[in-house]
């Protein structure tokens, strides 16, 4: 049990040591941080599996997907810097987690300023907990943060600690005009990258993708659809291919295929044989390697390959400009756009 002088030593303890962190981003200090704010309550740092299990309660090897893990440190450092918060500003947080990222906002802003939304019940009242234990009360939802938190809109900042497949509009709706959204775009086929976007007058966004192939779990609506029966690779027209699939093996190319196919998903079976299917569309293409070349069948309504060729061929032409070169626009009703900067 917390005697009050406790839990502010604790909290005064901590905000030296953000404060610190702030200005000497070394790694000593921030895991120091994290471990002063966590060490007291275990449980707070439990990963949750598969969305029902907590690892203390299985043994041996896990082979279902983690649904809710503690970010590492550095990177929830690294965020709330790109976030450009400033003293008075109202922040929504999307993807509450243990509460650690919750707890650096509600130091630095105050709990008033701070509205967290988790997905998970269990994971929120654990989170809440734990911050109450700190002597944080901010504003906590448990239900889906893509629909933000309309209530305590508009925000200045809106920070999401889970990948999204593109930005909701809700995120736009509820930003006011020349606040920022940071949050990771993240594609089904793997790569992903941090953007921060200014909210427009008009209720549009735009801005950049920040760069250090930053990768989180994804928003659980946003997770992939189930692939089902796979398509008869045996229909289709084949052809030789100007790109072959092991260009998705680099982080930048994939991304820039996602771009071209931001609804594809990626099958390997071997070295020699890549599978990509778009669910929703229909649509495939089989990527196989026989020596040196690659050759692709594609079936379905559209062409998924010679999409994604397109672009590579041009982000190629372009001198393969890095992520940190992407430019994201998002409008209310039309789909997220990218494109690429060729000036330095
Ligand atoms: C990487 S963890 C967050 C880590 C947190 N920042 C921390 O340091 O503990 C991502 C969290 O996002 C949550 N999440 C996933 N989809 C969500 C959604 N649609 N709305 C709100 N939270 C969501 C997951 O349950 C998970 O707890």
């Amino acid at each position: 049990m917390d005697h009050p002088g406790d839990v502010e030593n604790r909290r005064r303890s901590a905000g030296e040591q953000v404060h610190g962190a702030r200005h000497t981003p070394t790694q000593p200090l921030v895991i120091h941080y994290a471990q002063s704010i966590w060490q007291s309550n275990a449980a707070a740092r439990l990963l949750q599996i598969a969305g029902t299990i907590a690892p203390g309660d299985i043994r041996g090897r896990i082979f279902r997907e983690p649904t809710s893990s503690s970010t590492v440190p550095g990177l929830v450092l690294r965020m709330l810097e790109d976030l450009e918060v400033e003293d008075g500003m109202r922040v929504l947080e999307v993807g509450t987690g243990t509460g650690y990222s919750t707890a650096l906002l509600c130091h630095r802003l105050g709990d008033d300023l701070v509205t967290s939304v988790e997905v998970d019940p269990d994971v929120a009242a654990r989170a809440a907990t734990s911050l109450a234990q700190l002597g944080y009360v901010p504003h906590l939802v448990a239900g889906d943060g893509l629909a933000g938190h309309p209530d305590n809109a508009p925000y200045d900042r809106i920070i999401a600690t889970c990948g999204v497949h593109t930005i909701p509009a809700a995120w736009l709706a509820q930003t006011r005009p020349g606040g920022q959204i940071l949050a990771t775009l993240s594609g089904w086929m793997g790569s992903s990258e941090l953007a921060r976007l200014t909210v427009h007058e008009d209720g549009t966004a735009s801005g950049r993708l920040l760069g250090g192939q930053v990768s989180f779990m994804l928003a659980r609506p946003h997770l992939p659809p189930a692939l089902g029966m796979l398509p008869d690779t045996r229909d289709g027209y084949e052809r030789g291919a100007v790109v072959g699939a092991d260009i998705l093996d680099d982080w930048t190319a994939r991304f820039i295929a996602q771009i071209a196919a931001p609804r594809g998903q990626r099958l390997q079976f071997g070295d020699e044989d890549h599978l990509l299917v778009d669910v929703k569309v229909g649509t495939w293409a089989l990527l196989r390697r026989t020596g040196d070349k690659w050759r692709v069948r594609q079936g379905g309504p559209a062409r998924l390959w010679d999409d994604i060729e397109e672009h590579i061929v041009q982000w190629r032409h372009d001198c393969t400009p890095g992520l940190e070169k992407l430019r994201v626009t998002v409008t209310p009703d039309r789909p997220q756009h990218m494109t690429w900067s060729t000036r330095s």
